[in-house]
């Protein structure tokens, strides 16, 4: 595995699914790992979950508040991050005609200015040589029905990926990872039968046979931050989800 030995990682996102699942991998590697989200019980059941690997710092911070995430950057510790992660958004779904604007509106304010915001206030304390990874998804080139807005915030971070690596190289590497459908705590509103037949079927399109798990993307954040030579890239791990039929 990949040593972070004397690597400190921020994730943000990391109380749950593949934010938690890349805690984990991280702390492995010998990271020094903080954690951040909204809700503090979410963040100390992820803290509690972590012990098992090693000890965590959480922050609790609202990527669409600005002041929360100034506050939160504040309480880094001084001499500065090596890593910085971003998996936090929420997902919003409806077909074109019926989705209200200011719910696509707020997707963006989530999924995009949130992590936007994050990295800018994060980027003082970052350290040479350290990098960045956000999160698009399949839909950013793979278009779903009622996904419409999902697609397009998906692309857009993944042109700011792009721009980034080039505007913030060589000091600092910048990569996405786009994952297919990965069963995580995002779906737990689902009720669970619908919730088992999406998994289900997705699955049974993919040239794997299955959807993923959260630890099999978090290998990926591990290897995006590791990599010295990697940067502008977006990582699919997907399943085969971009050849499927
Ligand atoms: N799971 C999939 O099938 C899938 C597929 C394609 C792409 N993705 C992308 O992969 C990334 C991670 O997804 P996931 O499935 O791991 O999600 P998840 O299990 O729902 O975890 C989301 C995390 O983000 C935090 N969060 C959400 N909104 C936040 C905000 N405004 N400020 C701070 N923290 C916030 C949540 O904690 P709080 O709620 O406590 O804030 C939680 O820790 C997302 O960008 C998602 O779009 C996932």
């Amino acid at each position: 595995m990949m040593s972070m030995k004397d690597k400190t990682v921020l994730i943000v996102g990391g109380s749950s699914g593949i934010g938690l699942a890349s805690a984990e991998r991280f702390l492995q590697s010998g990271a020094s790992v903080h954690i951040a989200g909204r809700s503090t019980d979410r963040l100390d059941k992820a803290s509690a979950h972590l012990s098992a690997f090693g000890s965590v710092n959480t922050l609790r911070l609202d990527t669409t508040d600005a002041r929360s995430v100034e506050d939160a950057m504040a309480g880094l510790p001084e001499s500065g991050l090596d890593h910085l992660v971003i998996t936090a958004s929420q997902g919003v779904h409806g077909r074109f005609a019926d989705l209200a604007i200011e719910d696509a509106m707020g997707l963006f304010d989530s999924k995009f200015w949130g992590p936007y915001r994050v990295a800018r206030a994060a980027l003082p304390r970052m350290r040479d040589g350290g990098s960045i990874t956000l999160f698009s998804g399949v839909l950013s080139r793979r278009p779903g029905v009622n996904c419409s807005a999902l697609g397009a915030v998906n692309g857009a971070v993944e042109a700011l990926v792009r721009a980034l690596a080039l505007e913030l190289g060589p000091r600092l590497r910048v990569n996405g990872v786009s994952p297919g459908m990965v069963r995580t705590e995002a779906y737990a509103g689902m009720p669970e039968e619908a919730r088992d037949t999406m998994y289900r079927e997705t699955g049974a399109s993919l040239p794997v046979g299955r959807v993923g798990a959260a630890s099999e993307i978090a290998e990926a954040v591990l290897f995006a931050a590791g990599n010295a030579y990697l940067t502008g890239q977006i990582l699919d791990v997907d399943g085969g989800h971009m050849v499927r039929q």
